[in-house]
């Protein structure tokens, strides 16, 4: 029989909401909070007040656009954490109330899990195992996945997220946020040779990461060369080849562990998601590793950064491959901040 899924994103900064039948995606509308680029970075409360004024829109958006009727919906799914807790609270309660009202059941979802499975939208089966990379503003984790609901962590970042070192780096080059895509564009075709910013050392966990020494060392350069104090004239220092080098420190970090883990543990299917698998350099880097017989999975485009699709598509997986019990439970369940990793 089939199902019908409507999903609620809101962890962050993007007001999302889908809707899916089965592993199929009808719809996904996204609404993104522009206006933060002004204070260059995210103001949580001021994202929380966003998430309530496009919610009811978004929702209905996503629902007509689906073309089909909220009569047809079976399960409502919403993101449970992590992220920031107002924003959470938004898409959650939004959920729960609209599950509550009209008798479908509910399912909280992980949003460190939904970007996890992101790379996978629309398949009816996974094939197992294989070696999760997710690189968000918030997030770097590699995982080892092996069944559906079934994961090991081999390494976190132990400082800044990927996404992170991206948006702050920007800030200090004088780019908007977020970072990312701005460093990304500015990079292509530039010199990534430059300058070498040191790729961070780490002692207990080969697979864990740190970003926040590459983003020192780019602060440290800027300052010895340019007399940098916080203000930076974009026209007096060579910005596109020390975006190049910064992004290809990165990288070289996120792809080495990512194929030694798959080497270290014999799998040869990688998925790579969260909002830093936009990346084109990222997406290039990891290509070349096809030819040694590594299947890299990325997100479509528009499923790398938050969206309500990937909420969604966990949620059909959860109601094909678990037991259920999680749905019986989940509307009871308060939102999280943090991820506890233990449990997963
Ligand atoms: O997954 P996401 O939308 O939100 C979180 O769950 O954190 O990721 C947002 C992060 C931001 O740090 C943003 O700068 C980064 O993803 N990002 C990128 C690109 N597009 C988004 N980083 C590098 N290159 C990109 N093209
Ligand atoms: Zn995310």
């Amino acid at each position: 029989m089939s199902i019908t899924i409507f999903a609620i994103e809101t962890s962050c900064d993007e007001t999302s909401a889908a809707v899916l039948k089965d592993n199929r995606i009808l719809s996904n509308v996204i609404s993104s909070q522009l206006f933060h680029t002004e204070y260059g970075g995210i103001v949580p409360e001021l994202a929380s007040r966003a998430h309530i004024s496009a919610i009811d829109r978004i929702a209905d958006a996503a629902i007509s656009k689906s073309g089909l009727d909220i009569n047809d919906i079976n399960i409502v799914a919403a993101t449970n954490g992590p992220g920031l807790i107002g924003s959470l609270l938004i898409g959650l309660n939004y959920a729960k109330s609209f599950s509550l009202a009209s008798g479908k059941k509910f399912i909280g979802i992980n949003h460190i899990e939904s970007h996890l499975y992101s790379c996978y939208i629309g398949q009816e089966n996974i094939n197992f195992p294989f070696i999760a990379l997710i690189v968000s503003g918030g997030h770097t984790i590699l995982f080892l996945v092996n069944d559906y609901f079934s994961y090991k962590i081999l390494g976190q970042t132990q400082d800044d997220a990927a996404g992170e070192a991206f948006d702050k780096v920007a800030k200090m080059l004088g780019l908007g946020y977020p970072g990312g895509p701005l460093i990304d564009k500015l990079a292509k075709n530039c010199n990534e040779n430059f300058h070498t910013f040191p790729k961070s050392i780490i002692k207990e966990n080969i697979y864990n990461f740190s970003f926040s020494g590459i983003k020192t060392s780019v602060l440290y350069y800027l300052r010895k060369n340019f007399s940098y104090s916080g203000n930076i004239n974009q026209n007096e220092i060579p910005l596109n080849d020390i975006c190049a080098s910064f992004q290809k420190a990165v990288i070289a970090a996120l792809t080495e562990k990512t194929i030694l883990a798959a080497k270290s543990f014999g799998v040869k299917n990688i998925a790579v998601s969260g909002g830093v698998s936009a990346n084109s350099r990222l997406r290039e880097e990891f290509e070349k590793y096809r030819n040694e017989g590594y299947k890299v999975s990325f997100p479509k485009q528009e499923y790398s950064t938050d969206n309500a699709a990937m909420t969604g598509y966990t949620a059909y997986l959860y109601s094909k491959h678990s037991d259920r019990k999680k749905f019986e439970s989940d509307l009871y369940k308060p939102a999280f901040a943090r991820f506890d990793y233990k449990n997963f």
